[in-house]
């Protein structure tokens, strides 16, 4: 988006970069980070504006405005990829696939993840780059440690089918909501529970209204970048490669931090003492991974086994 800003010679180039979570989470961190690196390079000639907290767009809408031009950057979770279209995404979501960070990092940056980026422009977006946050916990007003602790729950999810698997098959009914909205649910008990990185949990103030955190680690939280094809288009050759280099570092930074953001976050709810915090013995998390194992082979007739198939071969399965 061209600016011409007051007292500002020539026009300054804007980028709106909307998001949904906290600024003190790997994802809000490194959207700042990128904002930095851009204006110092540009000398202000390139401003960037960041939105957090869904401010300006949330789940329901950031990827229509960046459609249609109102905002020029978002970084949606892989999660929510799906729903707009683009299913083998949901491949990140599925459960206890991933161990860690640095095992998602395999595939996001190896063959699959350059080709789902590259689909992307199927609908005018152009994929810049992978984020982490990190493994998913669940959280509850109950421990959630066994297959029978999750029945009748109503479980909050982001929008993926293979999410709402993954809950039919411990017996809980999924609820997509909004991430925005998930704070309050859960204090409206329109929701009893849901799945969260610590970070995110932890953010959203989501502790005051669950007593209990399980540390399952059963899936994965991260995001992919994403551009307005026109916006990005129109940039001149070293415009594009100033942000293209601002992007990678912000995003190394924000991988770097990822874990460390993750760790704080549990060692706060800790001391805030409003949770308790359960940890899973292998044998509990061996019958958790087994109940849902069918989600594999569904999202395998949805989008084909050889994505499954790949990922799983990068990751030395
Ligand atoms: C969620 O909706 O739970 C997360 O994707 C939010 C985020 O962007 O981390």
């Amino acid at each position: 988006m061209l600016v011409l800003a007051p007292g500002m010679a020539g026009a300054a180039l804007l980028i709106r970069f909307s998001h949904v979570v906290a600024e003190d989470t790997p994802k809000g961190l490194a959207a700042n980070r990128f904002k930095a690196l851009v204006e110092q390079r540009s000398e202000q000639r390139i401003r960037v504006a960041v939105y957090p907290s869904a401010r300006l767009y949330g789940d329901l809408d950031e990827m229509e405005a960046l459609r249609l031009g109102a905002v020029e950057m978002v970084a949606p979770s892989l999660s929510k990829f799906g729903r707009i279209g683009f299913p083998e995404f949901e491949l990140f979501d599925l459960p206890f696939l991933f161990d860690s960070n640095s095992e998602v990092r395999r595939v996001t940056q190896g063959a699959i993840g350059q080709r789902l980026l590259v689909q992307l422009r199927q609908q005018g977006l152009v994929g810049l780059g992978y984020l982490d946050n990190g493994l998913k916990q669940m959280s509850a007003n109950r421990p959630l440690l066994e297959p029978d602790d999750f029945k009748g729950l109503r479980m909050r999810i982001q929008f993926s089918r293979v999410l709402a698997s993954q809950f039919k098959a411990l017996g809980a009914r999924p609820v997509p909501l909004a991430f925005s909205e998930t704070a309050r649910a859960l204090a409206t008990g329109v929701v009893d529970g849901t799945e969260n990185p610590v970070s995110n949990f932890w953010t959203q103030g989501m502790h005051k209204y669950q007593t209990d955190l399980s540390l399952t680690d059963h899936g994965y939280v991260g995001y992919a970048v994403v551009a307005n094809g026109r916006f990005w288009n129109s940039l001149s050759e070293p415009d594009r490669t100033l942000i293209e280099q601002a992007l990678r570092e912000a995003l190394q930074y924000g991988n770097q931090i990822a874990d460390t953001q993750n760790a704080k976050a549990l060692e706060a709810l800790r001391e805030a003492g409003t949770t308790r915090i359960h940890v899973l013995s292998p044998v509990q998390r061996a019958r958790l991974r087994k109940l849902v194992q069918p989600v594999y082979d569904e999202l395998a007739q949805r989008i084909g086994a050889s994505w499954i198939e790949e990922a799983q071969k990068a990751l030395g399965r």
